[in-house]
C-alpha cells in the first residue's frame, strides 16, 4: 500500500450499513498498516456539527464540514473513511472535486429490508406519517449516478462489501495497471 491519503465515502440510507462498513474496513486498512480515520455521521452530529438541523442547508453545512476535515487529513496521508448519508448530490460532488482523491461508495438497500432492520425504530415512526425530514421517507435521497464502488447490504455480507471496497483501493493505487503502459 502506497502512503497517499485517500477519502472513502459512504452513502446511502439509515441502517443501509454504512457504519458497519466503515468499522470493518478501517480494521483491514489499519492491518494493511494504513492510517485510518473514521468520520461517522452520527458522532459527528454530537460534536463537529453541534447544533445543525435536517434541513436541506444544515445537511449540506454538515457534509461541507465533514468534507473539509477528511482533506485536511486527506492530504497528509491518512485513509479517511466517512460514513454519513449524504442526501445531496451536488454537496458530495463539490467535496469529492476539493479532496481529489476520493471514492464514494454507495451502500445500496431497498426500503422494505431497512423497515424491517430499523436498527433505531426511526422507520417505522418515519413510515406511519410521524417524523419529518427523514431521508428515504419524509426527506429526499439523490442517490449517486456513477460512484466508484456500489455495494448492497441486503445482497451481501459486510465481508464481501468491504472487498468491493478494497479492490477499489487497490486500483486507485495502481495507475500504471489501471491505464495500462503500452497503449
Ligand atoms: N451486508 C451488510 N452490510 C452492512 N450491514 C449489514 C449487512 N447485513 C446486515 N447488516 C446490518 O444492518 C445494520 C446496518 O446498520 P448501520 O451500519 O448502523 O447503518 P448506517 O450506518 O448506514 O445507518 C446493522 O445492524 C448490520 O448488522
Ligand atoms: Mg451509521
Amino acid at each position: 500500500m502506497n502512503d497517499d491519503g485517500l477519502t472513502i465515502w459512504l452513502t446511502g440510507l439509515s441502517g443501509a450499513g454504512k457504519s458497519t462498513i466503515a468499522t470493518l474496513l478501517a480494521s483491514r486498512l489499519i492491518e494493511r498498516g494504513a492510517a485510518v480515520e473514521i468520520l461517522d455521521g452520527d458522532e459527528v452530529r454530537t460534536n463537529l456539527s453541534a447544533g445543525l438541523g435536517f434541513s436541506k442547508e444544515d445537511r449540506d453545512t454538515n457534509i461541507r464540514r465533514i468534507g473539509y476535515v477528511a482533506n485536511l487529513l486527506t492530504r497528509n496521508g491518512v485513509h479517511v473513511i466517512v460514513a454519513a448519508i449524504s442526501p445531496y448530490r451536488a454537496v458530495r460532488e463539490e467535496v469529492r472535486e476539493k479532496i481529489g482523491r476520493f471514492l464514494e461508495v454507495y451502500v445500496e438497500c431497498p426500503i422494505d429490508v431497512l423497515a424491517d432492520r430499523d436498527v433505531k425504530g426511526l422507520y417505522r415512526k418515519a413510515l406511519a406519517g410521524q417524523l419529518d425530514h427523514f431521508t428515504g421517507v419524509s426527506d429526499p435521497y439523490e442517490a449517486p449516478q456513477r460512484p466508484d464502488v456500489r455495494v448492497n447490504s441486503s445482497a451481501e455480507t459486510v465481508e464481501e462489501s468491504v472487498a468491493k471496497v478494497l479492490i477499489a483501493i487497490d486500483d486507485l493505487g495502481q495507475p500504471d495497471l489501471a491505464t495500462g503502459t503500452d497503449g
